[in-house]
């Protein structure tokens, strides 16, 4: 596949609605609708015990995907998303879960000056993602590309990507100059990078509980500069691979666990929508990406359903 072809961006090759009456008429799938019930009485030590080992879980996962033939950058994504290309020079963007930098390559490369915190809540993910970064020789990368270990559903984002002082700052501050307070934090107290302008959260959110979302999307908020946008990609309700799934890997209503001990809860866009919006972000963008592509080992048709969504946190917010 050439360049060009692999950097298109196809987001409707059926509609998903007919996808839905589908699945929601056929026997076989019932188990994936009906409401789940919980009998295990969660208390917070079984949810930091929980989390623990959801990140022991993706940390075997990078060990075992360690050779450079799993990584894949994803070229798809400054079409989905331009304003990684346009924004301003020396634009912030934090990527949240970067893996092995599929998501943090292409934005590297999009901008010779675009700067890029990236975290995950595995060293693995964190030393595979260094790796494939280096390896692409890019302009000035040591100084544009600072990884972190942070595990958002345990813990917040640190204090040096936006203090407290610079969140109150944020909240209080009703003008249109976003950059405020990265100016009177570098030079009062020098405590912060002011926060950030563009946070993306591409396949991550799914791989938390869906109970530590709306935590997880806060903290989010917390970090943007006002007028600041989520880049939001995942995986979308009745997606091939969450029919997949038996009865006994369903973890909670539209939440999984796959055999090596990952997760996986596929969003609809009502349930997208209240997430994003309980936390303070306006809707820019949110709809169903519906994919049909061909298996090349079996042949088999598989209909992908992705969610794309941009959302901002409000100027003066
Ligand atoms: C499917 S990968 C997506 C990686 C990357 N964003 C991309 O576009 O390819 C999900 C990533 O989220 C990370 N992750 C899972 N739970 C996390 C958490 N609670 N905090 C931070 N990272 C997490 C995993 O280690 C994994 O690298």
């Amino acid at each position: 596949m050439s360049q060009e072809a692999a950097a298109n961006y196809y987001s409707k090759d059926f509609e998903w609605n007919h996808l839905r009456l589908e699945i929601e008429t056929n026997p076989s799938f019932l188990y994936h609708l009906l409401p789940f019930i919980d009998d295990t009485n969660a208390s917070t030590s079984a949810s930091t015990a929980d989390a623990n080992s959801d990140s022991e879980a993706w940390n075997k996962f990078h060990t075992r995907h360690s050779t450079g033939k799993f990584f894949k950058e994803r070229r798809y994504l400054l079409k989905e998303f331009p304003e990684l290309a346009s924004c301003r020079d020396y634009a912030k963007v934090l990527e949240v879960g970067c893996g092995n930098g599929s998501t943090a390559l292409p934005i590297l490369r999009a901008k010779e000056n675009i700067v890029v915190y990236a975290c995950d809540c595995s060293n693995e993910a964190l030393d595979r993602a260094k790796e494939n970064i280096a390896a692409a020789n890019l302009i000035s990368a040591e100084h544009r590309y600072h990884p972190f270990l942070c595990d958002i559903s345990t813990s917040g984002f640190p204090e040096w990507l936006a203090c407290s002082s610079c969140q109150e700052r944020f909240c209080k501050s009703n003008c249109n100059r976003v950059d405020f307070c990265e100016v009177s934090c570098s030079e009062e107290s020098s405590c912060c990078i002011g926060g950030v302008d563009l946070v993306t959260l591409i396949f991550t959110l799914s791989a938390l509980p869906l109970r530590m979302m709306p935590t997880a999307i806060q903290e989010c908020f917390s970090v943007l500069k006002p007028g600041g946008m989520l880049l939001f990609r995942d995986y979308g309700l009745y997606d091939m691979t969450m029919l997949r799934f038996d009865p006994k890997q369903r973890v909670g209503y539209r939440e999984y666990r796959r055999s090596d001990g990952t997760r996986s809860y596929f969003f609809s866009l009502e349930s997208t929508r209240d997430l994003f919006s309980s936390a303070g972000f306006t809707e820019l963008e949110l709809e169903y990406c519906c994919v049909k592509s061909t298996n090349r080992r079996n042949g088999k048709l598989m209909r992908r359903v992705w969610v794309h969504g941009k959302f901002q946190r409000p100027k003066g917010s």
